[in-house]
């Protein structure tokens, strides 16, 4: 099917590339030129496992362009997957949005075009974007020749695992009100509903998984699914990290414990990973916006707030336990391990460690941070953030008073502590994550604090 994806974010990228790569012709359009010319040089401009490798495969089916009218023109199917950053009030910024829809109007041609809305957009949104493009159309066409319908398909993929949540995802949602944009959402999706496509070499397909689950609703149930469902995950690693604090308390370790409630099949056990909490593009913004529409409506949303007072209190914590073991935070030096909100992204928005190491910068304390992908961007982007960056894991630890742990790579959990603890000014690691084992850190003389373990 002629489909145009508007916005080369992650969301918009990796749609753009599966369809691509599942047969569809696709054409991405992005006002950023810098980024489309980048992509049509076969280069991509975020760091996603594999999509590089993907984006190439399905080269003969994906087009980048700057240009409205050639993207437009022919589509038959339209995401739109623009940004909707939160505003200071916490609502969502929907100018991207509008703007969107708006072209959108001027420029489709074909006689039945499905609107996608991919972007997590305020319920609500799917009607007002149809009367965005609809306004528009009329100014721009003198008859009416083309029928649309606005539909809602919310993305659920993770940053790090894109590609893998995207083809073998748990389900697809599609909500609109016309029984025919449901059919036409369930054709394109089709390869991927059936799972017909030969996996990539680099992404083969779970073992005994057959088919994804296609779901199909009214607009705002699709809208609402959306926000649901991000601010469920982020309640449940608040609630893990809630008992993980009294865990430290009564002498309980939150690992036995996740493990001990994950295996009820009720609960699940993912999502239950105590530590500093979530980070991210997505769930700040939208809990925040969840919010927002329950004030519009008169309804507090008591859950969703207490999720987000226990995430903020997370990267506190791991100050208040600094400031208890070093009393004195003025003049020391701090390592960090791991920079971006999680592994294998760079992305940085709403980083822990940007917060906790603005702080410890604020309290007197030489920050030096490490991360293997997301450094780069951190020099860009944290421009004013007076920290040191160094170029190997092992430097965080050279005359470190303590070393705290923010991103779980892998990779931290072979350093050879033995030899790090000689070279650390106070033998103090904290262990955000859970990554560490205490035995090694037994073995080479540094106390290991761990969120949610009672430490000796
Ligand atoms: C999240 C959702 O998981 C996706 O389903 C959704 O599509 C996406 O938001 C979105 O709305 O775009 P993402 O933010 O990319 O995806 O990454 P997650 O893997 O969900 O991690 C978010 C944060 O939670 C990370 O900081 C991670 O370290 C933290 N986390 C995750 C925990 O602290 N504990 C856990 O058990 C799991």
């Amino acid at each position: 099917m002629k489909t145009a994806i508007i916005g080369t974010g992650y969301v918009g990228l990796t749609t753009g590339v599966a369809l691509a790569f599942l047969g569809h012709e696709v054409t991405c359009l992005d006002v950023d030129s810098a980024k489309i010319d980048q992509l049509n040089s076969g280069e991509c401009p975020i760091y996603e496992p594999h999509l590089t490798a993907l984006m190439l495969q399905a080269k003969p089916n994906l087009k980048f362009t700057t240009r409205a009218d050639v993207a437009l023109e022919k589509a038959e199917v339209i995401f739109i997957a623009v940004g909707t950053p939160s505003l200071p009030d916490g609502s969502p910024n929907l100018s991207y949005l509008k703007s969107a829809a708006q072209s959108i109007g001027v420029h489709i041609e074909s006689s039945y075009v499905v609107i996608v809305n991919k972007s997590t957009v305020p319920i609500g949104s799917g009607n007002w974007v149809e009367s965005l493009v609809r306004d528009a159309y009329r100014a721009h066409h003198k008859e009416s020749h083309t029928q649309f319908v606005v539909a809602s398909n919310p993305e659920f993929l993770r940053e790090g695992s894109a590609l893998a949540d995207m083809l073998f995802a748990d389900r697809v949602v599609v909500g609109a009100d016309e029984p025919k944009a449901i059919e036409v959402m369930r054709k394109l999706y089709q390869p991927l509903i059936e799972q017909t496509f030969e996996a990539p070499s680099f992404l083969p397909r779970p073992e005994n998984f057959r088919a994804v689950h296609f779901l199909s609703s009214d607009l705002q149930s699709a809208e609402l699914i959306k926000y649901a469902a991000n601010a469920f995950l982020a309640l449940k690693i608040s609630f893990i990290n809630e008992i993980a604090e009294l865990a430290e308390k009564v002498g309980a370790d939150i690992h036995s414990v996740s493990r001990g409630i994950g295996l009820d099949s009720r609960i699940g056990n993912r999502f239950l990973q105590a530590g500093i909490g979530w980070g991210g593009s997505c769930f700040a913004k939208d809990t925040s916006a969840l919010i927002s529409t329950g004030k519009e409506y008169g309804l507090p949303m008591a859950i969703t707030q207490a999720a987000r007072d226990v995430n903020a209190r997370q990267r506190t914590r791991m100050i208040e336990i600094l400031m208890s073991e070093l009393k004195i935070l003025k003049g020391r030096k701090i390592g960090i391990l791991g920079l971006a909100f999680k592994p294998f992204t760079d992305d940085l928005r709403d980083a822990p460690a940007f917060e906790i190491a603005q702080t410890l910068v604020e309290r007197g304390a030489k920050v030096v941070g490490f991360d293997p992908i997301a450094m780069d961007r951190a020099k860009k982007e944290w421009g004013g953030l007076d920290i040191e960056y160094a170029a190997h894991p092992e430097s965080v630890f050279d005359e470190a008073d303590a070393v705290l742990l923010i991103t779980e790579w892998p990779e931290f959990k072979e350093l050879a502590f033995q030899s790090l603890s000689q070279k650390m000014k106070n033998r103090l690691v904290v262990d955000g994550r859970g990554l560490f084992d205490s035995k090694n850190f037994r073995l080479a003389g540094i106390k290991l604090i761990t969120l949610g373990r009672s430490n000796s």
